[in-house]
């Protein structure tokens, strides 16, 4: 029986840096722990590109967009034909759209509320039956693992950013739950909640608009290595959740003694101010929708 790892999101970013480092990972007595690695992403390019740096023959390199029912499916067949247990998922792969929900387009939040939450549900489930061991472990910390990445986004409403923030609030939500269910199956679930990250997270977020984080957040932004690294530590010791940074943690402690009313409050009031005639221009602009039964009344 094969024992492998997953990890979505793998051609860039945070993913990429969790491959790197799982591949450099060892088990007992120094073993290596898996046989083979699954690097999931689109980009066939990319993932060749990031598989052949690290050049470890473990990595298979599985192009899907997770978005695609059909690829979802190509995925459960794969672990259907082969003998596997699966002692890693990493559920890293996201995006989010920044700006007003006027401003996104519909195709934007579909796919983001896909990718973060349906795609991240169906396959932490899709894999289940092949963490889940008929002779379970000693201890959380020597059982399969599941990392999702969240987002200390996840910890309050976000204007300005908010169906990105609802997406992770669902992430931190279900991955917690995931974890107490799964804790008798000696399975440690570990909630990863980072702040900014140095990616192509905010350059895809803007739709390359800017690059780099300004502000506050440039000045708290770290490296993925770095997170990947100490969010590989806390789920080899099983712990339920990992809140990056000393600035994402008073976050967190703010989140859970404030009420929501006074934070939305605050953030209204950071909130860069629009020009009231030109959103109002904007707005007479924006499609009603469903496009289709505009067609119909015509
Ligand atoms: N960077 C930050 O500031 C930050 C902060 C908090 C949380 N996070 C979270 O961290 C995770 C990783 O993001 P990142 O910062 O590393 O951003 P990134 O560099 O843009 O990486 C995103 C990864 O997701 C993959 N991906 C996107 N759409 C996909 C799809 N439909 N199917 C399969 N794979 C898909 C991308 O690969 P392809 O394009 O090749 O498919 C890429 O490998 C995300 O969940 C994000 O929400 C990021």
């Amino acid at each position: 029986m094969k024992n492998i790892a997953i990890i979505t999101g793998a051609s860039s970013g945070i993913g990429r840096s969790f491959l790197r480092l799982i591949a450099k990972e060892r088990g007992v007595y120094n073993s290596l722990p898996f046989d083979e690695i699954w690097a999931v992403a689109r980009r066939a390019d990319r993932l060749l590109e990031v598989t052949s740096s690290i050049g470890d023959d473990r990595i298979i390199p599985v192009t899907a967009d997770l978005t695609s029912p059909d690829d979802m499916d190509e995925i459960a067949l794969r672990l259907q034909d082969e003998d596997i247990r699966i002692g890693l998922l990493i559920n890293c792969a996201g995006m989010g759209f920044k700006g007003l929900a006027e401003d996104i387009s519909v195709n934007d939040i579909e796919a983001e509320l896909q990718l973060n939450c349906v795609a991240l549900g169906k396959l932490s489930r899709i894999c289940l039956p092949y963490m889940i061991d008929k002779q379970p472990c000693f201890s959380l910390s020597e059982g399969p693992r599941m990392i999702n990445i969240a987002s200390s986004a996840g910890f309050l409403p976000q204007p300005g950013f908010a169906g990105y923030a609802a997406s992770k609030a669902y992430v931190i939500s279900f991955s917690r739950a995931l974890g107490v269910e799964l804790a008798p199956y000696n399975i440690a679930v570990t909630t990863v909640c980072p702040g900014p990250v140095k990616t192509e997270f905010q350059s895809k977020a803007t739709h390359g608009a800017s690059s780099e984080f300004t502000g506050f957040r440039k000045l708290v932004a770290v490296d993925p290595d770095k997170l990947a690294e100490a969010a590989i530590k806390a789920s080899r010791k099983g712990r339920r959740m990992l809140v990056y940074g000393f600035s994402q943690k008073a976050l967190h402690v703010a989140s859970k003694v404030l009420p929501t009313s006074v934070i939305l409050a605050i953030e209204s009031k950071l909130m860069p101010k629009a020009d009231a005639s030109q959103r109002n221009d904007k707005i007479t602009g924006i499609t009603p929708l469903p496009i289709s039964s505009e067609e119909e009344s015509v």
